[in-house]
């Protein structure tokens, strides 16, 4: 059956678009509401809406009058859906009210009518029970305004009829929506879901005294937010953030019930805009936000973690696929990007610590990490690689396969004789530096920290490209994106320089941008003279992040550092030799072949306690008063006076053969 004839019951902020759109759309719509003032509001606003789209030019007046001929408006129940082939119910978010109006409707309706209901978190299989056709009650989630949002969340419940959700997804289609399939029957079902924990996470800051609302606002609107989560809450209302958290700790764990701020707010009256108090005063029509400077003590990453975090659990939990899960908060929340993109550029470890640390200073079981992140096994989750409802591991072989070879696929170690190891970046284009590159080499830089084997690590690119710099990804398509990836892209370089052993980078063909803040953080760099050196990233309104702001101008100094950096200037291998930024030129092919030679002579040659102690002087030493790095030095001429390798580098010199160091 076609469905033509549709009825939304309940013509408030919701309803009246629900209405709207279906009309624009060319449906015959009743709009229900129990209260005469409620519909005359509502038709008030459907006009005024449809006179604006005319005037855009989005839709003709032909089309505008059209619509408004297909909208009736009733306040009997009953006769409002005798005739509907849909009906979908969108009264206030109340189990009890939502029941009984479907309760209602069903003694009315055709046997044929599908209910629907806009509930925002209220499993569908409850409200299904009132009605006396659960096999065709399906979750029609659209979000707020309908007429401009382009998301809606289909959720068929425990007894729905597939063919009823489908034949709803498909009509989201007819109405110029993007529908996404909700799996499994599950409070807040996506959107909601990854919301409610960052609005119990606002709630605790409160709770706690962390922060005021005033200051988080101002950090958020600093992080390119238009609103700050609490401005946000008063202009929503406090009780809907309230009245959600209620829910979720009756229908989902206890441990949303553990916010108090919001709850005592809404006893008080001060729900916010419609009150004219909230978090802030409202008495002029819109928020007085006092003056504060932007909190410390959040930082973007919290949220980051906290809305992987659900959206890994409504994977393991089979809720929906990462697909939907990052189209539902791109389109539901107006994001540039979502959890899923973020996390791709984050590793287990990172996300788990965050985790950790949240659910411990807020004492709140909702923010421990789901079982796959502390199972390091956040790349599987997001990639699709566990059975949903355990979260338990995907089909053996596909599952060994997956993670090793996302790293291997991006940089790759190998162990060589003499004391040496080669880190290879390998990407399929130019060698891009990605989150996984990123990730890998941290994990190599684990591996090789106290490898007593290992004196010296030559860094290097697969074939004849060093690395052409950083790939740009979605995660980074964003200020807040770009700021965490330059600082987890920063902190590994900072390993790399500090790692206790010689460092060597490789520069071949390219050696860009984050490529070349790479090399940077090695101890030497050796280059083929036509290898080209360049920081591309004013040209694309950026600024080299991953410490080559800092580094160069300490290398080469100060006017030379301006040059590349500011006047983009390109150097090649021969001209970065003269300046001093390469160490050596390697000459007559074979670069990686010729690097490996020189690591191997100088692993063998040199004491690595002393290695370790002379790459701490000069490094720490570059950002200490002299006289500071001169007692650094005094000192580490003193640890070393007690090395079994300086009696042996001394025995060797008199004995006048080589000497076999022991790194102790
Ligand atoms: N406002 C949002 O941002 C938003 C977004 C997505 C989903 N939702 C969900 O949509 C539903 C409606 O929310 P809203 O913001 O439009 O609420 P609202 O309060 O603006 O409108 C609800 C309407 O229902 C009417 N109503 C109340 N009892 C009724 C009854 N027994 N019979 C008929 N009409 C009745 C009210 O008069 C009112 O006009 C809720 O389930 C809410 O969770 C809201």
């Amino acid at each position: 059956m076609a469905i033509e004839r549709v009825t939304v019951i309940g013509a408030g902020d919701m309803g009246h678009g629900i209405a709207e759109l279906f009309a624009v759309n060319g449906f015959q719509v009743t709009l229900v509401d129990k209260f005469p003032q409620a519909l005359e509001k509502a038709q008030a606003r459907i006009s005024s809406s449809l006179d604006k789209l005319v005037e855009k030019g989005r839709v003709t007046k032909e089309q505008a009058e059209d619509a408004k001929s297909k909208l009736v408006y009733s306040a009997d129940l009953g006769s409002g859906v005798s005739a509907a082939d849909l009906v979908v119910e969108a009264v206030p978010e109340s189990v009890d009210l939502k029941k009984g109006v479907l309760r209602e409707a069903s003694a009315s309706a055709p046997s044929g009518a599908i209910f629907a209901s806009n509930t925002s978190n209220i499993r569908i299989s409850d409200l299904a029970e009132a009605t006396d056709r659960p096999q065709r009650v399906v979750g029609m989630h659209f979000f707020n305004p309908p007429m401009v949002m382009k998301l809606v969340e289909v959720t068929p419940g425990t007894k729905t009829d597939p063919a009823v959700a489908q034949e709803v997804f498909d009509l989201c289609g007819k109405l110029g929506r993007t529908p996404v399939r909700v799996l499994k029957d599950s409070p807040g079902f996506i959107v909601n879901r990854i919301n409610a924990a960052d609005t119990l996470f606002f709630c605790l800051l409160l709770d706690r005294e962390v922060a005021s609302p005033s200051e988080v606002d101002t950090f958020a609107r600093g992080q390119g937010l238009p609103m700050g989560p609490y401005e946000l809450l008063d202009f929503v209302g406090v009780d809907v953030g309230a009245d959600s958290l209620a829910y979720f700790a009756s229908a989902l764990s206890a441990e949303y019930g553990k916010g108090t701020t919001f709850a005592k707010m809404v006893k008080e009256g001060r729900l916010g805009k419609k009150t004219g108090r909230g978090f802030y005063d409202w008495s002029k029509g819109k928020a007085e936000i006092p003056k504060a400077d932007p909190t410390d003590k959040v930082s973007i990453m919290d949220i980051f973690a906290l809305e992987i975090n659900e959206s890994v659990k409504l994977i393991e939990e089979g809720v929906a696929t990462p697909d939907d899960i990052e189209k539902g908060v791109v389109l539901g929340m107006n994001r540039p990007f979502g959890p899923i993109s973020v996390a791709r550029d984050l590793s287990s470890a990172e996300v788990e610590a965050k985790l950790e640390e949240l659910s411990a200073k807020y004492e709140c079981g909702v923010f421990a990490p789901a079982r796959s992140i502390a199972e390091g096994r956040l790349r599987d989750a997001i990639e699709g690689r566990i059975h949903p409802t355990q979260g338990r591991e995907a089909p053996v072989a596909e599952s060994n396969a997956a993670p090793s070879t996302v790293a291997q696929r991006a940089i790759r170690l190998e162990r060589l004789d003499g004391g040496v190891a080669k880190i290879v970046i390998d990407r399929p284009r130019l060698n891009l530096i990605n989150g996984d590159v990123l990730d890998g080499l941290d994990g190599i830089l684990t591996d090789l920290w106290n490898d007593r084997e290992i004196r010296a690590i030559i860094v290097t690119g697969e074939g004849t490209v060093f690395s052409a710099g950083f790939e740009m990804t979605k995660f980074v398509s964003s200020a807040a994106g770009m700021m965490e990836f330059a600082r987890k892209g920063e902190r590994t370089m900072r390993r790399l320089s500090e790692i206790p052993k010689l460092t060597i980078a490789v520069l071949k063909g390219y050696a860009l941008g984050g490529g070349l803040e790479l090399a940077l953080s090695c101890d030497l760099r050796l280059a083929t003279e036509d290898a080209e050196l360049r920081f591309p990233e004013l040209t694309r309104g950026l600024v080299p992040a991953w410490s080559g702001t800092q580094r160069l101008g300490r290398l080469v100094g100060l006017s030379r550092a301006s040059a590349m950096i500011l006047a983009c200037e390109s150097v090649t291998g021969s001209r970065a030799h003269e300046m001093g930024l390469v160490n050596r030129l390697l000459l007559g092919g074979d670069p990686d072949g010729q690097a490996v030679r020189y690591a191997k002579e100088l692993a063998s040659s040199e004491a690595p306690v002393a290695v370790m102690l002379a790459k701490k002087l000069l490094n720490k030493g570059a950002e200490v008063p002299m006289d500071v790095g001169l007692e650094m030095e005094e000192m580490a001429a003193g640890v070393l006076f007690g090395t079994e390798d300086l009696k042996e580098g001394i025995s060797a010199f008199l004995g006048k053969r080589k000497p076999e160091f022991k790194g102790k």
